[in-house]
């Protein structure tokens, strides 16, 4: 969103890369996280002594200083390795990548410094108990894991830690790529604690601030990187601020989008719209309209010429980075403020457990009566169905045929994921066995067998622009997964089809379960691995895309016979079974609807058992459409090649047989 003027860059260095960090990044990370940190100090009451159970100054105004510097290193660390990885190309010396690696590694250092002081700090506030108190120290690390806030910001700091290392030897494109997506799993953690945890809706605030830190991440940080960089950039600062005005565009609607369904959960009557914490958001909201308007004439400026004229640069994203430090001032003291929202389950196990209330009793209306927003699931089942149909239609633009009955496919597997994510299966499936069943087969089995035949990776490979610069964008990203060993391990029919079951069995006979049903990322994962693991068997057996190459028919069709006969005795084992699965959980929600726990799980066994079934038998009609097919295309080969060589092959055929025959003792005893 922002425009550079690049003044003319310096000559390149002589390109040995030096494993290490850079100070700078350090420095930098700094120096402009303290006017963030002011902006917060002033903003927030959260500075001022408690009455009961004050953790003392230390605590109140480090929190505020340490969480502002924590966003700002964050964010540059992921916006250098976007850069590093993404966005700027190769230069001969390739100083460029080394510099902003070694310079995220510089940066990642001041993010595991203050992850680990906010773990600190955070135990402090929850304690109400100053640092130097007698015991402070013995009492964290006894508490530091079992208490949800301190063991998310352990698990933060970790990775945070791993960075550096990562990022100080990250050299090639690949390993760049893998240490920027190591730093956004880096702030996961951190979107899971806080306020987006209390109770109701707490599933849809971990995701919007997942989103939302995200978003910020790698707008600020790639803005923030761009700027640390430029000296380095030299003539490839306009293809980088190019492909950074795409990726900003992006995180803009992401931010907003996101701040604002965070906003929205924090609202229960008018009034709230005044409160603190609201007074706070409106000033985020005003900023974030600010920056809007930048980044309009800054696009425009860019598609209309470039960045000629000199220190334009500097001067233009400075102020967008002033613009966007003070609002993560906003954000770190509105992290710091109560929200106007009550914060407790009021005594509901349902809600407690799953950060849902219960769902009205099922009835046949309850079907398609019954939705609840997944934040998630929805979006990216919007963003699969758009990105698609942008696809076919840039193939079109251009005169190429893709096959209507290949979007129908598509379009109707996500339809089928957000019924099965946000309807009823979803809904009931947080608190029923047999629900969660028909959900848990939708995801497994209906839907992959309606995207595989999307040939979406086709699809991919076709619309999307090819880049010339030996830097990884979208089409080399598909290319090189299609194409890495691990897709080939994957997309192997028994191994697709050892996860396909083994994941079935791991999930139901061990702690799993119960974690999806009682936490946002069990929940996740599960949604997540079950459609990925079901979509690598479909495709494993009838995918049409470029890939691994296909087993034969037969061999497929055995692979699917033997791995359904599987699911189908799984099915039969709840069907009879007589023990509760997560029955803590069951057991604790006690739903007055479900009055019979273990009727409701063999429910479950027999949908798993009966669903099964059918896809089985569209899924085997698929391969022996694809053998027919392959046969065709055989015999079409085989004629065309005939018709090329004058039929060398039945000629040499019929020559070994006529000296097989000539061989032949007996024939030539015959007159
Ligand atoms: C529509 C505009 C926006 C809204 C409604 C919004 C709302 C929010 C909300 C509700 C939170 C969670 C605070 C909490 O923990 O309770 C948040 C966090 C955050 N926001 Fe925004 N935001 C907006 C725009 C922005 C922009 C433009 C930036 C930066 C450029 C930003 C930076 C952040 C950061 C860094 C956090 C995490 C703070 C922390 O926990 O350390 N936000 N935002």
């Amino acid at each position: 969103m922002s425009t550079v003027v690049a003044p003319p860059a310096p000559p390149a260095r002589d390109g040995t890369p030096t494993p290490g960090l850079r100070w700078s990044g350090v420095v930098v990370a700094t120096a402009a996280a303290v006017p963030v940190a002011l902006v917060a100090a002033l903003a927030s009451g959260a500075v001022d002594p408690l009455l009961i159970g004050d953790s003392g100054p230390v605590t109140r105004y480090g929190i505020v200083l340490t969480r502002a510097l924590h966003d700002v290193s964050a964010a540059l660390t992921v916006g250098l390795l976007l850069v590093a990885a993404f966005l700027t190309p190769e230069s001969r010396t390739s100083v460029r990548r080394e510099t902003a690696a070694r310079t995220a590694a510089g940066a990642a250092v001041v993010w595991t410094v203050t992850a680990a002081a906010g773990m600190v700090l955070a135990f402090a506030d929850a304690a109400g108990m100053p640092v130097s108190s007698p015991g402070f120290w013995s009492l964290l690390v006894e508490n530091a894991v079992p208490l949800e806030l301190t063991r998310l910001l352990l698990i933060e700091a970790g990775l945070a830690l791993l960075l550096i290392p990562a990022a100080g030897a990250a050299r090639t494109r690949g390993a760049l790529a893998w240490t920027f997506l190591l730093s956004l799993a880096a702030l996961v953690p951190l979107s899971l604690s806080g306020h987006a945890s209390g109770t109701e809706g707490h599933e849809q605030a971990m995701t919007a601030l997942m989103f939302h830190l995200v978003g910020i991440s790698l707008w600020v940080g790639g803005l923030l990187a761009i700027v640390l960089l430029r000296p380095h950039l030299g003539r490839a600062l306009e293809v980088t601020v190019r492909r950074y005005s795409t990726v900003a565009l992006w995180c803009y609607v992401a931010v907003a989008g996101s701040g604002v369904l965070f906003s929205l959960l924090q609202v229960e009557e008018a009034a709230d719209l005044l409160s603190a914490y609201w007074l706070l958001v409106w000033g985020k909201v005003a900023a974030l309209v600010v920056l809007g308007a930048f980044g309009v004439v800054q696009r425009r400026r860019i598609l209309a010429g470039g960045l000629a004229r000199p220190g334009a640069f500097a001067r233009l994203a400075l102020t967008e980075l002033a613009v966007m430090g003070a609002t993560v001032g906003l954000a770190v003291a509105l992290s710091r403020t109560p929200p106007p929202v009550e914060q407790s389950a009021q005594g509901d196990p349902v809600l407690e457990l799953t950060g849902y209330p219960a769902p009205p009793p099922l009835e046949a209306s309850s079907w398609l009566t019954v939705w609840q927003v997944n934040w998630l699931f929805l979006p990216a089942a919007v963003l699969a169905v758009t990105l698609y149909l942008v696809g076919v239609r840039r193939l079109r633009a251009r005169g190429d045929h893709w096959p209507v009955g290949r979007t129908v496919c598509w379009v109707l597997g996500w339809a089928v994921f957000v019924y099965a994510t946000n309807g009823a299966p979803g809904v009931y499936g947080r608190v029923m066995f047999s629900m969660h069943m028909v959900m848990h087969m939708a995801l497994m089995m209906f839907i992959p067998i309606l995207l595989v035949p999307g040939a979406a990776i086709t699809l991919a490979l076709r619309a999307l622009r090819p880049r010339r610069d030996r830097t990884l964008g979208p089409r080399e990203i598909v290319l090189a997964v299609v194409h890495s060993r691990w897709a080939a391990v994957v997309a192997n029919p028994v191994v697709a089809a050892v996860i396909f079951f083994g994941s079935l069995v791991a999930f139901y006979w061990t702690g799993l379960f119960e974690w999806a049903l009682t936490s946002h990322e069990g929940h996740v994962f599960m949604v997540v691995h079950f459609t990925l693991s079901g979509y690598a068997f479909v495709w494993s057996l009838v995918g049409t895309d470029p890939g691994p190459r296909k087993w034969t028919p037969p061999l497929r069709l055995v692979v699917l016979f033997a791995t359904l006969a599987l699911h189908a005795f799984f099915g039969l084992s709840i069907m009879t079974g007589t023990w509760l699965l997560a029955p803590g959980f069951f057991k604790a929600i006690d739903l007055p609807y479900v009055p019979d726990l273990l009727a409701d799980q063999q429910l479950g066994g027999t949908i798993a058992w009966g669903i099964g079934e059918m896809p089985t038998l569209a899924l085997a009609l698929m391969v022996a459409v694809s053998w027919a097919r392959s046969d065709q295309r055989e015999a079409r080969r085989s004629d065309r090649r005939a018709d090329r060589d004058g039929d060398a092959e039945l000629e040499a055929y019929n020559a070994r047989l006529a000296a097989l025959a000539a061989r032949d003792p007996a024939r030539k005893e015959q007159p």
